[in-house]
């Protein structure tokens, strides 16, 4: 274990913008890392992230999947799944498992394709376009508000609200407050669809029957549904904007390659795999240790925080050969951008579905397209990582 040779500080928005150096030698020098600066361990080798996150015992989700909430030990609201340990988790997801049918997905498709075209025909012929505003940040949040069933109107207000609560400032841990979760912003939605039942994901869980531990069944008290929403919002828009924009960054870089894909669309899944293990937009998953553990020689007390490194897992050369090097012929197979085990994110169908439309859409009205780098910005965030803007030039 090294604590000085090398410094690593997720909150450094320096680090955070090439972080790639510095996971190699994490990788290599220091697997496992511990800082003395802002008291974590870090994992960053592919087994061992995840042999982690397939130990819900030893890591525990209860506290929260971020360093700061776990140092911060709010009680977490009942309902946040991505927050908690079996036996709750196991209940609470197989409620919004129903939603996540490939039936379901599929249904979308058609509509997302649609909207994509509606966001991509009015910057036909025209010089550059920002991919962040005109589709990135437009086509996460109209498909999460197809599935809930959130009027067009309410979207935005319900998009922004998450993604200010996880802004950070360079160098500073986020700060946390205990209300994240109460989904507030969809109050008003919530009791007026629970007079005008549709056939959307709100209406679904307002009818949902769940197991009430005592044998029997019971309905979601609103305060749960609420959470539930809350957490689909939150989870699913900035992540797959985020998957979006690394998509125009990436291609820019690799022109050769986007110019295979826009002439055989087929390879066009395979090079969304490669996207997500490249440059995965959730690149963390940290956990609170419940019992003392030995990794790599050393004791890792109870009580500490596990920072599972997934951006420095998924480019280990001990799993994948020149884990460094983009290619979307490579045989991808398993990544970890979608984490491992109990809480493999329930909306991976739904990334993947609007990563590949948005894809086809836009390598077939622009096979070709340059990023304006000076104009391009990261988004301000530790948590997750992809851009805020990102101006695109058209030849
Ligand atoms: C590229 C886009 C996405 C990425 C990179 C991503 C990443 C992740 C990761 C890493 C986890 C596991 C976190 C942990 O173990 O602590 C997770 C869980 C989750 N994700 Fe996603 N996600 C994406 C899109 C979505 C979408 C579109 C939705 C829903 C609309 C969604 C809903 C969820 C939920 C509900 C969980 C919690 C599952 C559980 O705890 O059992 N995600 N996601």
């Amino acid at each position: 274990m090294t604590t000085e040779a090398i410094h690593y500080d997720p909150y450094d928005f320096a680090l955070s913008a090439d972080p790639y150096a510095t996971y190699a030698r994490l990788r290599d020098e220091a697997p496992l890392y511990f800082s003395e600066e802002h008291d974590f361990y870090a994992l960053s080798r592919y087994g061992d992230v995840e042999a982690g996150l397939r130990d819900a015992v030893t890591y525990s989700s209860s506290r929260g999947n971020i360093i700061e909430f776990i140092k911060a030990g709010f009680e977490m609201p009942s309902g946040v799944v991505i927050y908690e340990d079996p036996p709750t988790h196991t209940l609470h997801r197989a409620v919004l498992s129903r939603v996540f049918t490939p039936k379901k997905m599929a249904a979308l498709e058609d509509r997302i394709r649609q909207y994509c075209a509606a966001c991509l025909d009015p910057v036909v012929g025209s010089g550059g376009f920002d991919l962040i505003d005109e589709v990135a940040a437009a086509v996460p949040m109209r498909t999460i508000g197809m599935l809930l069933g959130i009027p067009e109107d309410d979207q935005r207000a319900i998009r922004d609200r998450p993604e200010a609560d996880m802004h950070t400032t360079d160098g500073q841990p986020l700060k946390v407050s205990a209300d994240f979760a109460s989904g507030a912003a969809f109050a008003d939605y919530v009791d007026w669809r629970m007079e005008h039942p549709s056939d959307d994901l709100m209406t679904l869980l307002i009818a949902a029957e769940i197991d009430d531990g005592r044998g029997g069944t019971r309905r979601l008290e609103r305060s749960e549904i609420l959470t539930y929403v809350n957490v689909l919002a939150g989870a699913g828009n900035e992540t797959t904007r985020h998957l979006i924009g690394w998509a125009g960054k990436v291609l820019a870089d690799h022109p050769e390659q986007r110019r295979e894909l826009a002439s055989d669309p087929s390879l066009i899944p395979n090079a969304i795999e490669e996207l997500l293990r490249f440059e995965p937009p959730a690149p963390f998953a940290a956990r609170y240790v419940t019992r003392d553990v030995v990794l790599h020689g050393a004791t890792v007390p109870e009580g500490s925080v596990m920072l599972f490194v997934i951006g420095a897992a998924n480019r280990d050369d001990r799993r994948y050969d020149d884990g460094d090097d983009f290619d979307i012929h490579r045989a991808v197979g398993a990544h970890l951008t979608f984490g491992f085990g109990i809480h493999y994110c329930l909306g991976a169908a739904l990334a993947r579905l609007q990563g590949r439309i948005v894809l086809e859409e836009l390598l077939e009205r622009f096979p070709d397209w340059t990023v304006d780098v000076r104009g391009a910005q990261l988004a301000p965030s530790s948590t997750i990582r992809g851009w805020a803007t990102l101006p695109m030039v058209l030849p």
